[in-house]
């Protein structure tokens, strides 16, 4: 049934998402009404420029540069600006003036999260993000509240779609990283300064999104560690393949014991890297600029969420799911979803992470220098799982190099660092061709 109330609804920003937030809003009326239980008004849009041409053909007159005459007197507010401030501020007067919030800001939900859930609580009202993690692809709403029964264990996402998509093209086609980008760049998945992205600073903000929520704990995003793409080239592309292994960019996070800093021997590991994932692994088949999470929970076992990670039509969905929602909790009254921090888990430095590794080295092809290799690896605590070693051989026909790919046991991170580290002290090793993390097997 609706209520025959009207919702003011505004909207911060009209680019590419925003735009078609707008359009969607407009269209789908009597359809959204029936799903909210109460009709929804745009009542307006802020931007910088009244005048920019947009992507969709919306009212003139909805436009303004007032964003704060906007936001006071609306029942929701939309911000889809990007960006930390004005947003905060935005935000903050939003729930400060009794609206609800609806917003795809990774970065300011990475960064003020905590801040602006904590004014929701005081005022009563709610913050909802479902578009800031994985686009299109529902997964805030599942681990808050479809796995708020189960305990999640690991989560391991793609949720850069720009990375991932330069990876897959230099995995199946076998091109270069430079010659990948400026094609990413020329359709538009990835900026002109494509460093937010290739060096992982973007993944991390939505690790920690995803940690905090998986975890009840809220998880800054300094304590994510983070590597980017930048390094990984054909000849690391090759020994991945040649071991049967993928490279994607990850962002795992996971449930850890026996840490002696927490009461329960609990701790988290929320990390952010180039690893190397079996080709069997469901997040191997994920191509182009997709997006997947796949978490795994102690009840549930594992789930996997596909789709698109960005765009702006398809992040539109995520961002009027959640304003139906909030529509129906403005009309319906009670308290909003908070977000939960009880369990408050420490997150433990990369040192303190076991997982496999693969080692690339290129060494001096004489006698002894697999048992020096090998004696290292030894005495660093390292167990060799697998080796491989292939000679090679110049242009000229000369060799004198060979290369070893070795696949470890599990071993401790800091281990297997300080191992690296006297590896390539060690008068026998030429180059450290790549050291990656296997994850998902
Ligand atoms: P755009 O850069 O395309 O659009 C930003 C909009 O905000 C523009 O309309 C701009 O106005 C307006 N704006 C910026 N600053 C101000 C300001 N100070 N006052 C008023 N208006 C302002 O961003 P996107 O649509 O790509 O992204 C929006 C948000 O959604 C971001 O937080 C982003 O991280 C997130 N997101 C985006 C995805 C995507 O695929 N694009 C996917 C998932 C999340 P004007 O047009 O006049 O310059
Ligand atoms: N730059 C991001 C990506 C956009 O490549 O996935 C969505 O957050």
């Amino acid at each position: 049934m609706t209520d025959d109330r009207r919702l003011r609804v505004a909207l911060l920003g009209a680019g590419s998402v925003g735009s078609q937030v707008a359009a969607l809003l407009l269209t789908h009326q009597d359809e959204l009404a029936d799903r909210a239980g109460v009709a929804l008004d745009l009542v307006g849009i802020a931007v910088r420029d009244v005048d920019a041409p947009r992507d969709a053909d919306l009212p003139r007159e909805l436009f303004t540069t007032d964003a704060e005459g906007l936001i006071v007197g609306a029942d929701i507010v939309i911000e889809l600006m990007g960006g930390i401030e004005p947003a905060r501020e935005y935000i903050a007067l939003a729930l400060n003036s009794g609206a609800d919030v609806v917003t795809g800001n990774k970065a300011l939900v990475a960064t003020h999260g905590s801040e602006l859930f904590d004014v929701a609580d005081q005022v009563g009202a709610t913050v909802s993000y479902e578009a800031a993690v994985a686009g299109a692809i529902p997964i805030i709403r599942p681990l808050r509240d479809s796995l708020a029964g189960d305990r999640v264990q690991r989560i391991m996402g793609i949720v850069n779609g720009t990375t991932n998509y330069i990876l897959d093209r230099m995995d199946r086609e076998g091109s270069d990283f430079d010659v990948v980008l400026a094609d990413a760049q020329r359709l538009g998945y990835a900026e002109a300064d494509p460093t937010g992205d290739v060096e992982g600073f973007d993944a991390a903000q939505k690790a920690a999104i995803l940690a905090s929520l998986a975890f009840h704990t809220a998880v800054p995003v300094d304590a994510v560690h983070r590597e980017g793409i930048t390094a990984i080239d054909k000849t690391v592309m090759d020994a991945a393949r040649g071991a049967g292994y993928v490279i994607k960019l990850l962002a795992v996070c996971e449930r850890l014991e026996g840490a002696a800093e927490s009461p329960t021997g609990e701790a988290i590991s929320v990390r952010v890297a180039p690893a190397l994932v079996p080709r069997d692994h469901p997040l191997a088949s994920v191509h182009g600029a997709n997006n997947a999470v796949f978490v795994q929970a102690e009840a549930a076992g594992n789930l996997m969420f596909y789709g698109a990670g960005a765009g702006g039509v398809q992040t539109a969905s995520a961002v009027l799911g959640d304003v139906v929602s909030a529509a129906r909790r403005h009309i319906a009254g009670g308290v909003g979803v908070g977000e939960s921090t009880r369990a408050n888990l420490p997150v433990l430095p990369i040192g303190r992470v076991t997982t496999r590794y693969q080692i690339t080295l290129d060494v001096s092809d004489e006698p002894g220098v697999l048992s020096t290799v090998a004696g290292i690896l030894a005495e660093g605590r390292v167990s060799i799982a697998t080796a491989l070693q292939t000679v090679i051989t110049e242009a000229n026909g000369e060799s004198g190099t060979a290369r070893l790919v070795i696949g470890t046991h599990r071993a401790l991170e800091q281990d297997l660092s300080d191992t690296v580290d006297r590896l390539a002290a060690s008068g026998v090793v030429d180059r450290i061709v790549s050291v990656l993390r296997v994850e998902g097997d």
